[in-house]
C-alpha cells in the first residue's frame, strides 16, 4: 500500500520532470514529496510522529512529553491575559498532541481561548488532529476550528512547532565558477541531482568561506511564510519551536555539506530522493533570515533562545515536580506488572516506570546533546510588551542574530 503510493507519487514526479524540459529546481520535489495531494509524505499518511516503534519516523517535543505542551501554555496563558487576547493559533498541528496538551493547560490555569484555530496544510493530519482533540479535551473541542486561508488580519498567540523546517528550501551547490541551484533530474529510472546556474546566493558574508564541493540551503518558502504572517498577525505573539541556528553558525564552513534531511523510521537515510512520500525531508531553520523577514515586514523580535531555557524558564521543573508529588496515573494491575518487573526480582512499582519515563523524556526536552541546545524558541509580536515574555528571562540569544 505504502510503497503503491511512493510509486504512484514518483510517477507524478516523472510527469513534471517531463513538463518542465527535465529539471526541477529541488523545492518544486520537496514540495510535491511532501505535500502532493494524497501522495505526499504529510498529504497521503498519518502517523509519523510518535515515539520509537510502530510505524513513525521520528519523534517531535509533544509526542515525546505532555510537559512540553503545558509548559509552552504557560507563555502562552501570560501573553493571552496580559494582551487580552482571545485565540490561539497552531500552524502545523501533526497530529493534534500539542493542540490537546495547550488547550488542556491553558483550561486547567483558568484560562483557555475563546479560539484555539489550526492552520494545517495536510487533510489527513486534520482528521487526526480532529480525533485527537475529541478524545483528550472533549469538553473543549467547540472551541477548536480549522482555517483554510490565512484571515487578511487577525490578533492571536500563534505557536508553530517543527513547522518551519517543514517548508520547502532551495538547494545551493558551490562549484569553481560560482553557486549553482541544484535540482532534480532523471537518469534511466532513477532520481539524481543536477545543478543548473542561478543567480540566487546564499546570505552574505557568512558564505564567503564556504568552499568549493559545498551544497547549502536558502528558505524562501518559511520566509515568505513569515512574511505573510508578520503583514497580517495586527497584534499579538508568534513563537516558533524549532531545530536551527542563527546564520554565522548555519553558513559555517563546519556545516559545508547543509542540514538537508531525510528520515525514515527513525534513521537519516543517506540519499534524500529515496522512497518520495514515505521518508520525511527536512532541513534546519536561519532564524537570523527569520527574525529579518519578520522585522522588516513589521514585526519585532521579542526574544530568541534554547529549547531548554525556554522550558526552564516556563517552570518545566516545577510542573515535573508537581507530577511527581502527586503520584503517578492510575495503571492496569497486568500491564503495570508487565512493564515494571525488574530482572530476577520484585515487581516494581507503576510509579517507578512512570517516573523513568517521565525522566527520560525530560532529560530528551532539556539536555544539550539531544533537543535542549538545537532546538531554538523565536519570539515575534506586536503591540506586546517584550518582558510578558518570561521565557527568554534567563539566556536570551537575540544580540546572537
Ligand atoms: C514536522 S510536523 C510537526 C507537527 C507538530 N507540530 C509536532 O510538533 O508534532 C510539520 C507539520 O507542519 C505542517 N505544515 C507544513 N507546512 C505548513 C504550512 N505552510 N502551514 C501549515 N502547516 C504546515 C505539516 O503538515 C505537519 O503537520
Amino acid at each position: 500500500m505504502a510503497l503503491e503510493r511512493s510509486a504512484q507519487l514518483l510517477a507524478q514526479l516523472r510527469a513534471a520532470l517531463h513538463a518542465s524540459g527535465g529539471w526541477l529546481p529541488f523545492d518544486a520535489y520537496m514540495q510535491q514529496a511532501l505535500y502532493a495531494p494524497g501522495l505526499g509524505y504529510y498529504t497521503g499518511q498519518a502517523g509519523q510522529f510518535g515515539d520509537f516503534g510502530g510505524d513513525s519516523d521520528f519523534v517531535t517535543a509533544p509526542e515525546l512529553s505532555p510537559l512540553f505542551g503545558r509548559t509552552l501554555a504557560a507563555q502562552v496563558g501570560r501573553v493571552l491575559q496580559h494582551a487580552g487576547l482571545e485565540a490561539v493559533v497552531e500552524f502545523g498541528a501533526g497530529s493534534g498532541k500539542l493542540a490537546a496538551q495547550v488547550l488542556g493547560e491553558l483550561d486547567r490555569l483558568g484560562c483557555a481561548p475563546r479560539r484555539y484555530v489550526i492552520f494545517e496544510v495536510s487533510g489527513a493530519l486534520k482528521h487526526q488532529q480532529r480525533d485527537t482533540l475529541r478524545s483528550a479535551v472533549p469538553h473543549l473541542a467547540d472551541r477548536v476550528q480549522w482555517w483554510r486561508a490565512l484571515p487578511d488580519a487577525f490578533e492571536a498567540v500563534v505557536i508553530g512547532n517543527e513547522v518551519l523546517d517543514a517548508m520547502p528550501v532551495k538547494l545551493l551547490a558551490r562549484q569553481e565558477t560560482g553557486w549553482m541551484e541544484r535540482g532534480v533530474t532523471q537518469e534511466g529510472d532513477d532520481l539524481v541531482f543536477a545543478d543548473r546556474p542561478t543567480t540566487l546566493q546564499p546570505p552574505a558574508p557568512e558564505t564567503h568561506a564556504l568552499p568549493v564541493g559545498s551544497v547549502t540551503e536558502i528558505h524562501p518558502q518559511a520566509l515568505g511564510f513569515v512574511r505573510t504572517l508578520a503583514d497580517r498577525l495586527t497584534r499579538g505573539v508568534a513563537l516558533f519551536i524549532d531545530y536551527g541556528f542563527p546564520q554565522h553558525e548555519f553558513y559555517h564552513p563546519q556545516r559545508h555539506m547543509g542540514t538537508l534531511r531525510a528520515h525514515y523510521r527513525h534513521r537519516v537515510l543517506d540519499d534524500v530522493l529515496l522512497w518520495p512520500g514515505l521518508a520525511d525531508i527536512t532541513a534546519h531553520v536561519d532564524f537570523t533570515a527569520v527574525a529579518v523577514a519578520a522585522q522588516d515586514s513589521g514585526l519585532e523580535v521579542l526574544g530568541y533562545t534554547s529549547q531548554a531555557n525556554f522550558l526552564m524558564n516556563c517552570g518545566l521543573l516545577d510542573l515535573v515536580a508537581a507530577e511527581f508529588a502527586a503520584g503517578p496515573p492510575p495503571v492496569a494491575p497486568s500491564s503495570a506488572a508487565a512493564i515494571c518487573r525488574p530482572l530476577g526480582g520484585k515487581a516494581a512499582t507503576p510509579g517507578g516506570a512512570h517516573y523513568l519515563r517521565q525522566t527520560a523524556a525530560v532529560n530528551k526536552l532539556l539536555n544539550e546533546s539531544e533537543m535542549g541546545e538545537l532546538f531554538k524558541v523565536i519570539a515575534l509580536g506586536r503591540g506586546v510588551e517584550a518582558n510578558v515574555l518570561h521565557g527568554f528571562n534567563r539566556g536570551d540569544r537575540t544580540h546572537t542574530l
